[in-house]
């Protein structure tokens, strides 16, 4: 029996996520569920944005399906911290994957994936100034960007055989320097994939020039966020961005998007972001043909319309979710 745990969190997720839990339930009918809570609502209400029991639930989970969560807006200071950072620390999450596949008619041809270093690198936070200077330490180690360029190799492997390096070590020998070499080292033991580099200034030029050439890129965090969003824009924005957090027991899957605000509760979200998150999960549970078949009935869902409103359309959450479950 292979359990997901839901986790909706605030705002939208409320919508995307129940939506994607009827798929799952309808082309897996023997995935266990649970519900577990977290975000803004939960600690307005708990004190805890992140209660122990939804740890525990994820941790027994064989992958968790997380929505999104909305951070204090009224200023007020509070022990509020992001659930999803806190998840991804306490669960070592390490590699964070992003697709970026072009689904809609009028996209040029592009299916690449990111896998972005989601443990250290300028995110370990380790700023210090004045008024005058400030400085922030970025951490690259041999261990992190090894194992990442294993999780990237293998990806490449099972998609197009080809990974592209992105670095920028001709300014920082030492760190990015380091994290290349290690790149490289980890790719003797994959010699079917080919490995080029790239620095990410020309790396951000070349994907929006010429997306279609990229199958896999590995990334350290912070170039690799940035480009992720970029990927994103070109095939058609947040409403279909889908990524997972994976580390070496965990996995959490989650569209990119935040809790919206401004539409929460209109039922109008585009559910396809989730649904593709869903997709990512089967996958990572060996349930490739599954994960297949979400895949083409959500394509048909976007090539019959309508589309949501962030697309163009006039469908809200729950046609889309039935346009899909119709598909299947
Ligand atoms: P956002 O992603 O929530 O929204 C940005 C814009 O995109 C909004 O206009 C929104 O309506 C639209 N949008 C996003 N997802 C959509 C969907 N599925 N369908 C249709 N339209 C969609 O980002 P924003 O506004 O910067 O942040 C809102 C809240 O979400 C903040 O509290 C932020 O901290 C939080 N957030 C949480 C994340 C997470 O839980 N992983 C990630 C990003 C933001
Ligand atoms: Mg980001």
């Amino acid at each position: 029996m292979t359990t997901i745990c839901l986790i909706p969190g605030d705002g939208i997720g409320q919508e995307v996520i129940p939506a994607t839990g009827r798929i799952l339930a309808a082309l897996c009918p023997d995935i266990d569920f649970t519900l577990a809570e977290a975000g803004w609502g939960t600690f307005q209400r708990t004190g805890s944005a992140l209660p122990e029991a939804t740890v525990q639930a994820v941790a027994r989970a064989d992958a968790t399906l997380f929505g999104a969560t909305q951070s204090p807006t009224d200023g007020r200071k509070t022990d509020y911290r992001s659930p999803i950072l806190d998840l991804r620390a306490r669960f070592d999450l390490y590699a964070n994957l992003r697709p970026a596949r072009a689904l809609l008619p009028h996209h040029p041809p592009v299916d690449l994936l990111m896998v972005r270093e989601n443990s250290e690198g300028l995110y370990i936070r380790d700023e210090e100034g004045d008024r005058k200077t400030a400085l922030a330490r970025r951490r690259i180690t041999r261990r992190a960007s090894l194992r990442i360029a294993r999780v990237a190799l293998a990806q490449a492997r099972a998609r197009r055989g080809s990974l592209t390096i992105i670095h920028k070590a001709n300014v920082l020998p030492l760190t990015d320097g380091l994290f290349r070499r290690a790149v490289l080292e980890a790719a003797r033991d994959f010699p079917d994939v080919r490995v080029e580099e790239m620095l990410v200034d020309a790396a951000a030029m070349r994907l929006v020039q010429h997306p279609a050439r990229f199958d896999v890129l590995v990334a350290p965090n912070l170039y690799g966020d940035i480009l992720s969003d970029l990927t994103a824009g070109l095939v058609g924005g947040l409403g279909l961005a889908a990524s997972a957090n994976v580390g070496d027991d965990v996995a959490i899957f989650e569209p990119v998007h935040g809790s919206a605000p401004d539409i929460a509760g209109l039922g109008v979200a585009n559910p396809v972001a989730a649904f593709l998150s869903a997709a990512m999960a089967l996958d990572y549970l060996h349930q490739e043909k599954v994960a297949r078949r979400l895949r083409i009935a959500i394509h048909a869902a976007l090539h019959a319309g309508p589309l949501p409103p962030d697309l163009g359309g006039n469908a809200t959450t729950h046609q889309f979710t039935e346009a899909v479950l119709h598909a299947l």
